[in-house]
């Protein structure tokens, strides 16, 4: 077991075995590390790039305990490990992020809370146990609104839009388990994130605000930088350096964050590791939000999220993702990126496509769909414009 920072050769244990793992993975072995990945697939993204693979689930302590005896220090790609799961994993090795902090992503309702309670505005939200508690929310909330589970929801599962008074019922039935939570809805002008690293020693490095765009609940588009008001921004990143800081996070975090039409910011989910919306930075920075990540959860020193271009990342998603692929890889300046996936479920990231300009000519919309040409369905573009 080594001290920090991290000397060369050094394990770092990576908690998930998914895209995410996989490409923190590979920028750890550029900085002389090695990878050991804790993952129940036998032949994951993340495993198939690193040094090492634990095979097994995030509930057995036996499995847990041999992971983290075999590794230096300890991240995670994957956020739902148990609170028992987390405290045995600390009791062996440093686990960075720590367990606070994944506890409090791990659940919305903590999340918001703590979120308020650091002065990070959000939807307004409150918490439904009971059918009658769901009314009133909604008396305060006003329609439409979303409930939410509080636990394991993702690309935008575990949700339900509630438009008019008889959705109330069947919403309330099908998301389990209870607690939900209620939110308002915010009529978004845009979805904007900021990923952030911090050290041990409270030094932060924060990359540019960049702008998403969804198709079916799922990140479609990352455009960075943010096409926003210079105000707007600064209170984006304002929010990701309080909310790392309140945190007293070590490693790295994302901020999904909602840009309202009177030019308000507000939070809306944190996630500790490496984000999608992060994925242009492999391709656009020095230092790419995996190489961040890496270096906070080794104790190097975090050099400045500097950009030397703007960029635009699609996702390649499901069958048809794939079916894109080929016009990925032949289309001079698309840079392509694929997971190591085998099968291509629908709705399943397997791989993205950057697409660098020079800094300052992020184009506008039609530049955008015109750059990523063959990667445009032949009837509806990514930005919803009839092509
Ligand atoms: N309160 C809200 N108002 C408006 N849109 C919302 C709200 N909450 C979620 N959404 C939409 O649903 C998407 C997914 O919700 P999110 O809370 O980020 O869950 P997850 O990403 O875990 O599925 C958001 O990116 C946004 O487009
Ligand atoms: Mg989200």
């Amino acid at each position: 077991m080594s001290g920090f920072p991290l000397p060369p050769n050094a394990t770092i244990g990576i908690v998930g075995g998914g895209q995410l793992g996989r490409m923190s993975a590979m920028a750890a072995a550029r900085l002389g590390y090695r990878c050991h990945v804790l993952t129940p697939e036998a032949d994951s993204p993340a495993g198939q790039v690193s040094a090492a693979v634990t095979l097994g689930g995030f509930t057995d302590p036996a499995t847990l305990r041999r992971f983290a005896e075999a590794v230096d220090v300890i991240s995670f790609e994957f956020e739902n490990v148990s609170a028992e799961g987390l405290d045995l994993l600390a009791s062996i090795r440093p686990v960075r992020p720590a367990p606070s902090v994944l506890r409090i992503s791990q659940d919305r309702i903590d999340e918001k809370t703590f979120l308020n309670a650091a002065g990070v505005a959000t939807a307004p939200w409150r918490s439904v146990e009971t059918m009658a508690e769901l009314e009133a929310a909604v008396a305060v909330l006003g329609l439409p609104s979303v409930l939410k589970t509080t636990r394991l929801g993702y690309d935008g599962k575990g949700q339900a839009m509630l438009r008019s008074a008889e959705d109330l019922a069947p919403a309330f039935e099908r998301l389990q388990p209870k607690p939900l939570i209620l939110e308002g809805f915010v009529d978004f002008a845009q979805e904007i994130s900021v990923v952030i690293a911090r050290g041990a020693d409270g030094s932060m490095a924060a990359f540019d605000t960049v702008e998403n765009r969804h198709a079916n609940h799922i990140l479609d588009l990352t455009l960075a930088p943010a096409r926003i008001p210079g105000a707007a921004d600064e209170m984006a990143q304002a929010i990701a350096r309080r909310v790392a800081e309140a945190l007293d996070l070590v490693g790295l975090l994302a901020v999904e964050m909602f840009l309202d039409a009177q030019g308000r910011v507000l939070a809306n989910e944190i996630a500790p590791r490496p984000h999608n919306s992060g994925h242009w930075t492999i391709d656009a920075c020095p230092a790419s939000q995996f190489e961040m990540h890496v270096r906070a959860v080794a104790g190097l020193p975090l050099p400045p999220a500097t950009r030397h271009a703007d960029a635009v990342m699609k996702n390649l998603i499901g069958p048809e993702g794939m079916a894109l692929w080929p016009a990925a890889v032949a289309e001079p300046g698309l840079i392509p990126h694929l997971y190591g996936k085998t099968e291509a479920l629908p709705g399943r990231k397997m791989g993205h496509v950057t697409r660098l300009f020079p800094r300052g000519a992020l184009p506008g919309d039609l530049g955008v769909e015109a750059a990523l040409g063959p990667l445009l369905s032949p009837l509806l573009s990514p930005l919803g414009v009839i092509a």
